[in-house]
């Protein structure tokens, strides 16, 4: 590939610096591309002049992103959590909300959604191993932005379990429990059973769990329950529903709760209420999702 003719790259002082790299990355072909990266290092070089940062601290900053990278396995991303814990996820998630008030509101991935959940039937239970807690029963409709009914949309579902924790984090948890998929029939309705979701930490043992400490801050999520909801011919939503009576739902790590992803997360007694089979007391959530007209795609999955 022919090289294209490249300014001066010598610099003359801190101020010339910043014009010296967008002139460097000038010949970048793809337009947005080059839109990021500018603004990237136009950013990136007024928070240097701003911090006024050390080479100690420079160097310590470096080391810190290293960390990130090498905490990272198959099961666990630390990537994806730093994001998250700097507010840019649900920052990402929100400003491109705005643009589509009509539909439901996205929420952040998260780091433990996997590809390959089990198929279920509407109204089959995502609980595959012994799993105590209060019964939940969840039930929703997909639509769209006419209200419209959307059938065969796949609505897949991920949670912690009642103790907080994700099955791929739980050697108690068979593989794949709490995790399932279903597909909206003809009134775009879909509805399964579980049990009721713990709050629980953010994984702490990386270099993200020390920055929450420098920090002084909890590491806590709300309870809640994550959705992908993918239709075709229809922009996918991956979003998240959190129990209206959840501690932390005030203060998430990750700033993952918007008002209108509270769900209610009713109470029960056995014998009553819509499902009086049931011999404990337990939960109902109502949750409808509000889909625009758009290119579906399938997230990718931070972990294996
Ligand atoms: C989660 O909800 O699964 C999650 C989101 C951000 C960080 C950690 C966990
Ligand atoms: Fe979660």
């Amino acid at each position: 590939m022919a090289r294209l003719e490249q300014r001066s790259s010598i610099v003359t002082d801190a101020a010339s610096i910043t014009g010296i790299v967008h002139a460097a990355m000038e010949n970048t072909e793809n337009p947005r591309l080059k839109e990021i990266l500018n603004a990237l290092v136009k950013h990136a070089h007024a928070f240097l002049h701003e911090v006024k940062l050390t080479d100690d601290e420079f160097e310590q900053g470096l080391d810190f992103i290293r960390q990130v990278g090498l905490t990272c396995t198959d099961s666990h991303n630390e990537v994806v959590l730093l994001a998250d814990v700097l507010g840019l996820s649900t920052l990402v998630k929100v400003l491109n909300n705005s643009a589509h008030e009509e539909r439901t509101g996205g929420a952040l991935l998260g780091p433990f959604y996997r590809a390959g959940s089990p198929h279920y039937e509407n109204g089959d239970c995502i609980v595959q191993s012994t799993t105590s807690g209060s019964p939940l029963f969840v039930s929703g409709q997909v639509l769209d932005t006419n209200r419209e009914p959307i059938r065969n949309a796949r609505v897949d579902v991920w949670q912690a379990s009642p103790v907080g924790l994700y099955e791929n984090q739980d050697p108690q948890q068979s593989e794949m429990n709490l995790r399932g998929h279903f597909f909206t029939d003809a009134r775009g309705a879909f509805d399964f059973r579980s049990v009721r979701p713990a709050g629980y930490p953010v994984p702490t043992h990386g270099p993200v769990g020390d920055l929450l400490r420098l920090q002084q801050r909890h590491p806590y999520r709300p309870a809640h329950l994550h959705f992908v909801v993918v239709a075709e011919g229809y922009s996918t939503l991956i979003s998240q529903i959190f129990a209206d009576d959840a501690e932390y739902l005030e203060s998430d790590v990750v700033f993952g709760v918007t008002r209108d992803l509270v769900g209610k997360f009713e109470r029960r007694e056995a014998g009553s209420g819509p499902h009086p089979a049931a011999q404990e007391p337990y939960y109902t959530l109502e949750c409808s999702f509000v889909l625009g007209e758009g290119v579906s795609t399938y997230p990718t999955p931070p972990i294996k």
